[in-house]
């Protein structure tokens, strides 16, 4: 497919150091459509069970199937979950929020040595929109491979803070752990043999970093920190800021506030998840409100299969009572990258 030629713009930050409006109408085109933020402080929060992952895998059977039983249901129900003990230390997780942090302070002549090209996600800046309607995110970028390590274009990726790549390669090796094990145990909850969803993966898994960074914006209630979408990924694993919330889920048609929970992490499913299980998990649907008063930081860990695998729900859950409800694919994400610039949702036009 022929791709638009695209003129990345600058990012959100360099923005409003260039210009005198509060908001510049990029963000808010299409604010006569939004009821976003004005009733996010009336929202509920999310109350689903926070998994411990230790249990996931504890040789206490009866204990393993209980926190199983407690993943079927957030993921049956919420596409989305919070889990603890994952191995993950408090000091790796302050580390990567702060290298992250640095580089999104330094003076926009050392960040613009990282900026992305135009029709290239990878990189610095912020996401490519494709249509007139669709309004820019609030919310400056550092978009990079990190897994297998031969994928990392090094050329993207921060020299300074000078741990940033020590910071960042620790903490992927470490969630690749926590996507292993969380995959494995999400077969189980579908009575699957453990690797299941891992041999679709292919070769080795794909980790993609996004690292958002959210300025303060006066006028929270007219834009979007991030318009409303599910991830590509088969699961995502997200580092929240550790004050600031901003991130909504959506459930049976009503949003949520996902709560601050310390050591936590946020874990969703992605669509190439949703395509594997044939739809008995359903990717997160959700967003991120901006906030008046102070800037937000987060790590998303996008965990996919291999690029070439080509993917499609599992033959195990494709019976006469499950039809088969999505096509076979490759390279999901290049897919996602046609449709979310224009504001539209991927897994649609996977259905069969
Ligand atoms: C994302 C995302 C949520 C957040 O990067 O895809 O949904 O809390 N981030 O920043
Ligand atoms: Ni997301």
């Amino acid at each position: 497919m022929q791709v638009a030629p695209e003129i990345p713009s600058k990012p959100v930050q360099d923005i409003l150091a260039s210009t005198s409006e509060d908001v510049p109408d990029i963000f808010t085109r299409d604010a006569g459509k939004l009821s976003l933020a004005a009733d996010s402080t009336t929202l509920p929060w999310m109350d689903c069970p926070i998994i411990d992952f230790s249990l996931l895998s504890s040789p206490d059977a009866v204990e393993a199937k209980e926190e199983l039983t407690k993943l079927s249901y957030a993921l049956v129900s919420w596409g989305s979950f919070q889990v603890m003990n994952h191995g993950i230390t408090d000091s790796l997780m302050d580390g990567v929020r702060e290298v992250s942090k640095e580089f999104f302070i330094l003076p926009a002549e050392e960040r613009k040595k990282y900026l992305r090209a135009a029709n290239d996600p990878e990189g610095y800046g912020n996401d490519t929109v494709m249509s007139q309607n669709v309004p820019h995110n609030w919310n400056d970028r550092l978009y990079l491979n990190v897994f297998p390590e031969d994928q990392r274009k090094l050329g993207f990726w921060p020299q300074i803070p000078s741990n940033f790549r020590g910071t960042l390669h620790e903490f992927t090796m470490k969630v690749k752990q926590v996507n292993e094990t969380l995959v494995q145990a999400m077969a189980r909850c579908l009575g699957l043999e453990d690797n299941s969803f891992l041999e679709e993966y292919g070769d080795s898994v794909r980790v993609t970093a996004r690292i958002n960074f959210y300025p303060k914006c006066p006028f929270p209630e007219l834009v979007h920190a991030s318009r409303t979408h599910s991830d590509a990924s088969a699961i995502t694993i997200l580092l929240q800021d550790k004050q600031v919330e901003g991130l909504q889920v959506l459930k049976d048609d009503n949003w949520f506030k996902v709560p601050i929970i310390p050591s936590a992490l946020f874990v969703n499913v992605g669509d190439q998840m949703e395509i594997m299980s044939n739809g008995i998990f359903k990717s997160a649907v959700h967003r991120v409100v901006a906030n008046s008063e102070r800037e937000r930081l987060s790590l998303a860990m996008f965990c996919s299969p291999d690029h070439e695998k080509e993917i499609g729900p599992l033959n195990k859950l494709v019976n006469e009572n499950q039809p088969r409800l999505y096509k076979t694919i490759k390279t999901y994400g290049e897919i996602f990258f046609r449709y979310h610039p224009k504001g539209e949702r991927p897994i649609t036009a996977m259905r069969i």
